[in-house]
Order: C-alpha cells, then sequence, then structure tokens
C-alpha cells in the first residue's frame, strides 16, 4: 500500500498529537527498518529510546513470545514471578538508597508518580522545572513541563509552576525554596525545541 493512501485513511479516524513523517515501517532488525513499499532505512530514532537495542532482538522476541503464552496481564491484587524479578534486578543495579520500584508502563506514568511522591513525602504542593523540559502530556505532567506550545492550551487546568532556566544552577537553588516539594529535571533535553 502506498503512504499517500495510509495516509488517508488514517486522517479519517486517528486523532493525532505530532505531525507523522511520510513514511509506514512495516518490520525491523536490529537498527534497520523496511517501509510497506519494500525501501530500507537506518532508525536513528530507536523509538526515543524505548527500542534502544534494536528491532526484535531475538532473545526479546523470545521472552514476550513465552511469557504471552503463559500469562497475559493481571490486576495489581496478584504476585507475579517476572515482577518480582524484574524488581530485584533493577534494585541490583541502582544506588544503594534506591530500595523500591513503582513499575508502570510509560515516562508520563513515572513523572506523575514522582511528583506525587514528592507531595505526599513533603506535604509541599510547588514544583520547580527547567525551560524547554519535556515532562510527558498528562495534566500533571503539563505542570512541569517547560515548553508553553504544550502547557498554553491547558492553562486554565494548570496551577503556576516555577520555570528556571536550563542549566542554571543559581536560578534553581533560589527557586527550589520552602515551598517546593521537587525540583524536576533531564540531565539531557532530548526534546527541547
Ligand atoms: C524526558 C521525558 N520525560 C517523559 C516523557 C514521556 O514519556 P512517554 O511518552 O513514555 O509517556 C518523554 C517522552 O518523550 C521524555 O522525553
Amino acid at each position: 500500500m502506498k503512504i499517500d493512501a495510509i495516509r488517508g485513511r488514517e486522517a479519517a479516524h486517528f486523532l493525532p498529537v505530532v505531525r507523522r513523517l511520510p513514511l509506514a515501517l512495516a518490520e525491523g532488525r536490529g537498527s534497520r527498518v523496511r517501509d510497506v513499499e519494500g525501501q530500507e532505512f537506518v532508525d536513528l530514532t530507536a523509538g526515543w529510546g524505548v527500542t534502544c537495542i534494536g528491532h526484535c532482538h531475538p532473545a526479546l522476541v523470545e521472552a514476550i513470545r513465552a511469557q504471552a503464552g503463559r500469562l497475559m496481564q493481571t490486576t495489581n491484587l496478584f504476585y507475579t514471578l517476572p515482577q518480582l524479578d524484574l524488581i530485584e534486578r533493577l534494585n541490583a543495579i541502582t544506588p544503594d538508597a534506591i530500595t523500591r520500584s513503582f513499575l508502570v508502563s510509560s515516562g508520563t506514568e513515572a513523572v506523575e508518580g514522582a511528583l506525587k511522591l514528592a507531595h505526599r513525602a513533603t506535604g509541599r504542593a510547588n514544583f520547580v522545572s527547567t525551560e524547554n523540559g519535556f515532562h510527558g502530556r498528562t495534566l500533571g505532567a503539563l505542570r512541569v513541563i517547560g515548553q508553553a506550545k504544550h502547557r498554553d492550551p491547558y492553562r486554565a487546568l494548570l496551577p503556576d509552576g516555577h520555570v528556571v532556566p536550563y542549566d542554571d544552577l543559581e536560578a534553581a537553588r533560589t527557586a527550589v525554596n520552602d515551598s517546593c516539594a521537587a525540583f524536576i529535571v533531564e540531565p539531557l533535553q532530548g526534546r527541547a525545541a
């Protein structure tokens, strides 16, 4: 199928959040991907890090296949062995002060969890973040986002955050006062405009 036909069909029913490139991908192996017309490309986006080990690594494919054939999604009412294995492995590779993991499915949920945890731990309600920072698109994440184009359409729903310039330690020190629950910053601003 040609890209124009795919774009037309998708436009009828899909609600986009970003402008797509004119490329419909069909399959991938390692760093190579192939589009629906058979052209091969090198994928330098790596799913924004999600596919950083490459597409369809045999060990990962096998692990997903084996789990899908054993047990699907459960609620968090139950213990499962893969989850136990994961949190113990995370504990082994994280600094000693971090002893527990909060498991989620996306970066946005991790940010939401961190903001809520900071509020519960400190009792404070303000957050400091940096200009151009990206933390996701949910309301909690938009509270701390440093990009006006994402935040402004929802300004009426969001309390004012405190945004300081990126890479300005003095500004961050001044902003982090007694009302601040947490300072959130990306070590590398991968999505800065
Ligand atoms: C720094 C940062 N935080 C949070 C997110 C949101 O992650 P997700 O898209 O997995 O919800 C992103 C996504 O690009 C990100 O780059």
